[in-house]
C-alpha cells in the first residue's frame, strides 16, 4: 500500500506522532513514495526485522541512502553498518569495553558531576533544562569517560548533528548541518587515534583490543568514532525528553521523588514515549512477504520506532507517561544483533543525573513551552525552559 505522507517534512518533524501513526494503522508495511522506500511502524513487525539480520541487512547503511552505491557521507562503520559475520569480532569488542562490570567503576564519578550539574541549575533557578542539565551532564562524563583531549570537544555536537543529519534525505536541516560542522570532521579523524586517547579510558581500552589482534587498527578508530557520533546527542535528547515529562506531570513527578530509585523508569519511559532515535532503515537481502505485502530484495525498509513504541496493540495507555509501566520490550535502542551497545553507560547517566534530580529537587515547572529540536533522525527538544526548586 502507498502512503502520500512525508516524515523528513518540517511540519512533520515538529509534530510527528500523527505521521507515525498514520503509517502505524495504515497496514503492516506502507509505501513512501515521496523517498522511495517501504515504512513498518507496529512493534511486532518493527522487533522481527530487527531480528533477522540475515534477511534485514546493516551494509547498505540504515539512513536512507544505499552506500553501497558510494552515496554514503564518510567511511562505513564497522559495527553499524556491517552484518555478521564481518560485525562480530569488532561488536564482541565493544561488549567487553562496554560491559557493566567493565563500566562499574564510573558510577561514583557520574553520580559526583550529576549533582554538581543540577546544583548549579538550582542556583540559577529558572534554566533551560535541555542544555543545563540533558546536555551538560553527557558533555561532560562520556567524553571523559572514552578518554577524550579536553581540547576540540566543542565539535561533538556538531559532528554528531552532521551525522544523524546525513541519515535522511538531502533537505535544508542536512544542508545546514554541513555549513555548521566546521572543522568536526578533522577533529573527529585526530580524536579516534590512539595517540590523542588517555590511557585509562574506553578508548584505550578498545585500541587494547587491537594490539592483542581481536580487531585491526583501523576497526579500532571506527569504533572509538561510534562514541563520537551516537553516543552523546542520543543520551541527551532522551535526558531532555524526561525532564519535560517530569515538569508537567506533579503526579509522576512526586513518584519519583518518594523513590529516587525509579529514575531508570523515568528514563525509559521517556526513551518509549521520545524514542530518540526514531527511524531505522534496513535492506532487504532477498523477496520477503510482510502480510500481503511484497518487498524486493535491495528495497529499503525504514522501522518506525517512534511508532512502535506508542503501538496500542503493545502497550496501553501508549501515549501516557507512567513510571509504573514495564516499559521493557521498546524499541528505542533497537533490538537483535545490533542492540545498542551503549545502552548501560546510557542508563548508568540517566541514573545519575534523573537520581540526582529526585533528590535534590523539591519542585520542577515548565517555565515556558518546549521547542522541538527539528531533526532528519532524532527526536526530542532543543529546550525544556523550566524552574527548579531546591529539596
Ligand atoms: C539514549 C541513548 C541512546 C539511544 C536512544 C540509542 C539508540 C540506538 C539504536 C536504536 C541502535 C540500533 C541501530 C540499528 O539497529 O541499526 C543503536 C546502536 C548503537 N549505539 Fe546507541 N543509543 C543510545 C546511546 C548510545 C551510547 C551512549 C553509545 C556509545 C557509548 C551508543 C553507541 C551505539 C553503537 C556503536 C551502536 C551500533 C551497534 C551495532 O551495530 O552493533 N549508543 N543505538
Amino acid at each position: 500500500m502507498e502512503l502520500d505522507v512525508d516524515p523528513f517534512a518540517p511540519d512533520v518533524l515538529a509534530d510527528p506522532v500523527p505521521t507515525d501513526t498514520a503509517i502505524r494503522e495504515a497496514a503492516r508495511v506502507v509505501w513512501l513514495p515521496a523517498h522511495g522506500v517501504w515504512a513498518a511502524g507496529r512493534h511486532a513487525d518493527v522487533a522481527a526485522v530487527f531480528r533477522d539480520w540475515s534477511t534485514w541487512s546493516s551494509a547498505a547503511g540504515t539512513g536512507l541512502a544505499d552506500i553501497r552505491r558510494g552515496e554514503g557521507w564518510r567511511p562505513p562503520s564497522v559495527l553499524l553498518d556491517a552484518d555478521p559475520p564481518a560485525h562480530t569480532a569488532a561488536r564482541r569488542v565493544m561488549n567487553r569495553v562496554l560491559a557493566p562490570r567493565a563500566l562499574a567503576e564510573l558510577a561514583a564519578r557520574f553520580a559526583e558531576v550529576a549533582a554538581r550539574v543540577v546544583d548549579d541549575a538550582v542556583a540559577v533557578g529558572e534554566v533551560d533544562a535541555a542544555v543545563a542539565l540533558a546536555e551538560r551532564f553527557p558533555m561532560t562524563v562520556l567524553p571523559d569517560a572514552v578518554g577524550m583531549a579536553p581540547e576540540g570537544r566543542e565539535h561533538l555536537l556538531p559532528y554528531a548533528a552532521l551525522n544523524f543529519e546525513s541519515m535522511g534525505p538531502h533537505n535544508e536541516l542536512r544542508a545546514d548541518a554541513e555549513r555548521r560542522a566546521g572543522g568536526a570532521r578533522e577533529y573527529v579523524t585526530w580524536q579516534m587515534r590512539r595517540d590523542a586517547l588517555s590511557d585509562d579510558g574506553i578508548g584505550a581500552a578498545i585500541y587494547a583490543h587491537a594490539a592483542a589482534g581481536d580487531i585491526g587498527a583501523d576497526d579500532a578508530a571506527l569504533l572509538v568514532r561510534s562514541f563520537l557520533s551516537a553516543g552523546i546527542d542520543t543520551t541527551i535528547l532522551a535526558l531532555g525528553s524526561a525532564v519535560h515529562e517530569l515538569a508537567r506531570r506533579p503526579g509522576q513527578w512526586a513518584v519519583l521523588r518518594d523513590d529516587p530509585d525509579l529514575a531508570r523508569a523515568a528514563f525509559e519511559e521517556a526513551l518509549r514515549l521520545h524514542t530518540p532515535s526514531p527511524v531505522i532503515g534496513r535492506t532487504a537481502t532477498r523477496e520477503v512477504a510482510i502480510g500481503d505485502t511484497v518487498v524486493r530484495a535491495d528495497e529499503k525498509l525504514l522501522m518506525m520506532l517512534g511508532a512502535a513504541n506508542r503501538d496500542p496493540r503493545r502497550w496501553d495507555a501508549p501515549d501516557s507517561y507512567d513510571l509504573h509501566r514495564k516499559a521493557a520490550g521498546h524499541t528505542a535502542f533497537g533490538a537483535g544483533v545490533h542492540n545498542c551497545v551503549g545502552q548501560v553507560i546510557a542508563r548508568m547517566e540517566a541514573e545519575a543525573l534523573l537520581g540526582a534530580l529526585a533528590r535534590r529537587v523539591a519542585r520542577i515547572e515548565p517555565a515556558g513551552p518546549s521547542r522541538p529540536r527539528l531533526s532528519n533522525w532524532l527526536r526530542g527538544f532543543a529546550s525544556v525552559p523550566v524552574r527548579l526548586t531546591a529539596a
